[in-house]
């Protein structure tokens, strides 16, 4: 099957202190210097110093020495050169400028949600007591990281060596293909590329267990910075899940999410399954089904200009 995990990402930013102090207050480990981990998985995300804020690095997973050969053979069609060393692959993404690395493994599985008891309409399970997201001393952690977000100018080109070079699954496209949503796992997506005036993060997702888990925990992060909030809480149209979108420490915005669509069939992925116009014919598409309209700097933050500034001083385009 070829890529089979998203293991995590390098994130580069003028203060990594900072930034990693604020995931260890929303119970992220630090597992390593500069490494945060979740209960289940040690490395998800590593934080690095950086000029300005960028993903340096993404680190994800193949089932065989075979699927690294075949993706070298293929990206070596696109002009970008690759080394593989033992069981693992690295090369230079030709547009964004991260490392990519890819180790033959797989991402370790995650112990079960702890269910809280819910009092649906004609099905109560909770009787006699309190809702754990009450009752509960501290917002739950995150449980791993699920998805990165990339905006560029050059989004063909982008698209081109991740799905057709490295071998991403296409889930989703909209905007008559400008925008692609990319699957590696069984989560709608670990990946979308979309336009951007230029080459950035737009976000990092990481998986909640709930919409309680999200409210607290993004609650936790506005009683510490009031205008972190970007947008939510909310569910998407394309991968259905749950979010509530805020901002780090360093600028990147992040995702809270949870109830993400599973494809485990690609024969039974419908990507029009909703028979809805996705390419906004009668007007913008809407992010969500419902929660609060998304504001500019969700597909525009206000630094960017600075982040393309960084990008021309390295060379990068
Ligand atoms: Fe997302």
């Amino acid at each position: 099957m070829a890529l089979n995990g998203l293991l995590d990402i390098e994130l580069s930013v003028p203060n990594p202190d900072e930034l990693v102090a604020f995931w260890e207050r929303r119970g992220m480990l630090q597992t390593a210097d500069g490494v945060l981990g979740t209960a289940d998985r040690d490395v998800q995300l590593r934080v690095a110093d950086g000029t300005y804020r960028h993903m340096s690095e993404l680190h994800m997973s193949c089932e065989t020495d075979q699927d690294l050969a075949d993706i070298a053979g293929r990206i070596a069609q696109m002009g970008v050169d690759s080394q593989i060393l033992d069981t693992r692959l690295t090369c230079v993404d030709p547009v964004f400028g991260h490392r990519v690395v890819i180790d033959v493994t797989t991402p370790h599985p995650l112990t079960p949600t702890q269910a809280r008891a819910w009092n649906h309409a004609g099905t109560q399970e909770r009787l006699n007591a309190r809702s754990d997201a009450v009752t509960e001393a501290h917002p739950r952690a995150p449980r791993r990281l699920g998805h990165v977000v990339l905006g560029t100018p050059h989004f063909e080109k982008a698209t081109a060596f991740f799905f057709d070079g490295l071998g991403f699954k296409v889930s989703d496209q909209i905007l008559n293909g400008v925008a692609t949503f990319g699957r590696i796992e069984s989560d709608h997506h670990n990946l979308l590329i979309q336009p951007a005036p230029t080459s950035y993060i737009n976000h990092y997702a990481l998986e909640m267990d709930d919409i309680d888990a999200i409210g607290k925990a993004g609650q936790s992060v506005l009683a510490e910075r009031a205008d972190a909030n970007v947008v939510g809480v909310g569910r998407h149209h394309l991968g259905s899940n749950i979010f509530w979108y805020l901002t780090d420490p360093s600028g990147t915005m992040f995702e809270f999410f949870s109830d993400i669509d599973q494809i485990v069939d690609d024969e039974a992925w419908e990507r029009d399954h909703c028979k809805r116009d996705w390419m906004g014919s009668d007007g913008p598409t809407p992010v969500s089904v419902w929660g609060p309209q998304e504001p500019e700097t969700f597909l525009n933050p206000a630094d960017l200009p600075a982040i393309g500034a960084a990008r021309e001083a390295l060379g990068l385009d």
